[in-house]
């Protein structure tokens, strides 16, 4: 059972809140040296706080490459990064405002390019990117979603072969309870979850036991890995 070397380096950029939270979380209770990134330092520090000892912080905007460039060019070696980072505007192409349709690749595809293109990374080392079950399902609103999430899921196979040894997946979630989305929307997705063969929506932790997979198999490199309680499989 592959497990994480006490105080392996493992940074979760999006690990202030939400999926990247319960990541965070889990690879701290497995031994590993934790430091999360996001935008605002309140919210890391909270959250650091409540993860527990020694974990570190460092607030920097994923659209920004100067920032990512800043501080990739410290000398710590990752063992494990985990992309959860972005900022999504749902809506349908005509609606959406421009600047938000560009925010929408900046803080997830182009992101992704930017700590690709200048993490150092340890030896036997992961990079786990985030998708998201519309890259394959779509609805009215979902279009630009859909797109970067297809985007993110196509660079991770390429980046694949060009990063190695360097393992490099995806996790595409479905429908994820992190307590962020409005009551209504859990409420609606709950219903919903009724038809999927699991029967429930997930929670971040589903997510991170996956995330865990992916850092630590030594064998799974290219890979999406669908964490949607069998929505691939399911009729509706
Ligand atoms: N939740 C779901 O139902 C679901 C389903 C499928 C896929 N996903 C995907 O899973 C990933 C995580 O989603 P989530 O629901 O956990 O998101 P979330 O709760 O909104 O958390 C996003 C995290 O990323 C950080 N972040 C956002 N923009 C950033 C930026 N420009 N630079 C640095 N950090 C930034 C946030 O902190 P700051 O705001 O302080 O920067 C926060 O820590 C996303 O890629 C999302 O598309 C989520």
């Amino acid at each position: 059972m592959p497990t994480l070397e006490r105080n392996t380096q493992v940074l979760v950029i999006g690990g202030s809140a939400g999926i990247g939270f319960a990541i965070a979380k889990l690879f701290h209770q497995q031994g590993a040296t934790v430091t999360l990134a996001g935008r605002n330092a309140a919210r890391l520090s909270q959250a650091a706080h409540d993860i527990g000892a020694e974990v570190a912080t460092v607030a920097l905007d994923v659209t920004q490459p100067a920032e990512l460039e800043r501080f990739f060019a410290r000398p710590t070696r990752w063992k494990h990064i985990i992309v959860t980072a972005a900022s999504l505007t749902f809506g349908p192409v005509r609606s959406v405002a421009l600047e938000d349709a560009q925010r929408i690749f900046d803080s997830k595809f182009w992101a992704a390019y930017h700590i690709a293109r200048l993490a150092p990374f340890d030896e036997d080392a992961s990079l786990t990117l985030v998708s998201g079950r519309f890259a394959q399902r779509a609805g009215p609103q979902t279009a630009l979603i859909s797109a970067v999430n297809a985007g993110i899921e196509g660079f991770a196979r390429g980046l694949a072969s060009e990063l190695s040894p360097v393992r490099v997946n995806v996790l595409s979630p479905g429908f994820v309870d992190t307590g962020m989305h409005p009551e209504a929307l859990v409420q609606k997705m709950r219903q919903r979850s009724q038809s999927l063969p699991v029967k429930r929506i997930a929670r971040p932790e589903d997510i991170a036991s996956a995330a865990l997979l992916l850092a630590t198999n030594p064998m799974i490199s290219g890979t999406v890995l669908a964490v949607d309680g069998g929505d691939t499989v399911s009729f509706t």
